[in-house]
């Protein structure tokens, strides 16, 4: 299949152009990547279930994973579902569009591939100019999950997406470089007090503001219990070097580098900058200053470590607060080996 690549980053009418281009393959029930304030994501018509298997298929992507679908408004949202707690209005009033997605009971309008099954839908609406016209363009609701191959890191470019499903899919919708970095927050609002599933975007903190208790779910913390969101159980995010995390001071991490690199090994080292000019090591990939710059270099660094070869990624282990909790979930994940 060729894959159609369209700007929608320079001149407004450019911009136009490739967003109806896009929605109208959309429409025609092929999978189209976009961009998001997150990642960028692989969309099909979420109500046409051959589209949606076009989604499975390009991924590689287990089929007991259901898929969140995203809409331009609130309205569209309340028409996928049929029982919104109070709290969820609150929610949706203070973070919305954003990266924050809402399990809620399945009104049965998605294709059943889209929920895997689940009486429950994951929504959400999010915050990229480039995807709010699309979505009102394509007049549909868009299940899509993260752009990249099944077990890879995320795509926060259209590079990485072309990287891994140039010939795969219908077209790529490229709007640049995405904000965020991390996915969105899984918030399970099936019950009467809100349960994230997966952290991400948008921080416990800010959600325990708006609506007071947020609970987490155990399967998140404890490998024993089996998480509640089929796609937690997978070890994703993968690069193709093993990832040790270290937490500590620059110091230890330079141990850690200097006695791996004695061994004959390439090792990378990512870190915040901080931590990186304090380091000596083959190849570095300085994350910046704050969590939020964390986050958004993560995904890019660890393909960046994997075209260039190395045998080992070394990362500095971060702060669990705000969005670090996010960080921190998915290097956890990616992680063979965490030096405490
Ligand atoms: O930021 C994001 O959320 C990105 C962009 C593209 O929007 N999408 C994304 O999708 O990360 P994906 O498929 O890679 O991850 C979706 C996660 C999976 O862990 C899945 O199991 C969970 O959401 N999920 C979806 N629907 C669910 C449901 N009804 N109940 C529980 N978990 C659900
Ligand atoms: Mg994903």
């Amino acid at each position: 299949m060729e894959t159609k690549r369209w700007f929608a980053i320079d001149k407004l009418q450019d911009k136009q152009e490739a967003i109806q281009a896009a929605a109208a393959l959309l429409k025609a029930g092929e999978a189209v990547a976009f961009p998001t304030e997150t990642v960028y994501g692989l969309g099909a018509d979420a109500t046409n279930e051959l589209a949606v298997n076009k989604i499975f298929e390009a991924k590689g992507r287990p089929q007991d994973n259901p898929l969140i679908v995203h809409v331009a408004t609130a309205q569209q949202l309340k028409e996928l579902v049929s029982e919104i707690p109070p709290y969820v209005d609150k929610l949706l009033e203070a973070f919305t569009p954003g990266p924050l997605t809402f399990v809620l009971p399945s009104n049965g309008r998605c294709a059943d591939n889209v929920t895997a099954g689940l009486d429950s839908v994951g929504v959400r609406i999010p915050d990229h100019p480039a995807a709010l016209s699309l979505l009102k363009q394509a007049a549909v609701p868009v299940a899509a999950p993260s752009a990249n191959l099944s077990g890879k890191p995320s795509p926060t470019s259209a590079d990485h997406v072309w990287a891994d499903l140039q010939g795969r899919i219908a077209g790529v919708l490229d709007g640049g470089a995405t904000g965020v970095g991390v996915e969105s927050t899984v918030l399970d609002c099936t019950q009467p007090i809100p349960i994230i599933l997966r952290p991400g975007g948008i921080a416990i903190e800010q959600l325990e503001q708006v609506v007071g208790t947020v609970m987490v779910d155990p399967g998140l913390a404890n490998e024993h219990e089996r998480p509640r969101s089929p796609g937690m159980k997978y070890r994703h995010y993968s690069p193709d070097a093993p990832l040790w995390l270290v937490k500590g001071s620059a110091d230890k991490l330079q141990q850690v580098v200097y006695k791996e690199s004695q061994k004959g090994q390439r090792v990378g080292v990512m870190a915040a900058s901080g931590t990186i000019a304090r380091i000596e090591a083959d190849l570095k990939k300085d994350l910046g200053a704050s969590l939020e710059s964390v986050a958004t270099a993560l995904y890019d660094a660890l393909r960046m470590f994997n075209s260039q070869h190395v045998d080992l990624i070394i990362c500095e282990a971060f702060s669990e607060e705000g969005i670090g909790q996010a960080v921190m979930n998915r290097l956890k994940k990616a992680a063979s080996h965490y030096i405490e």
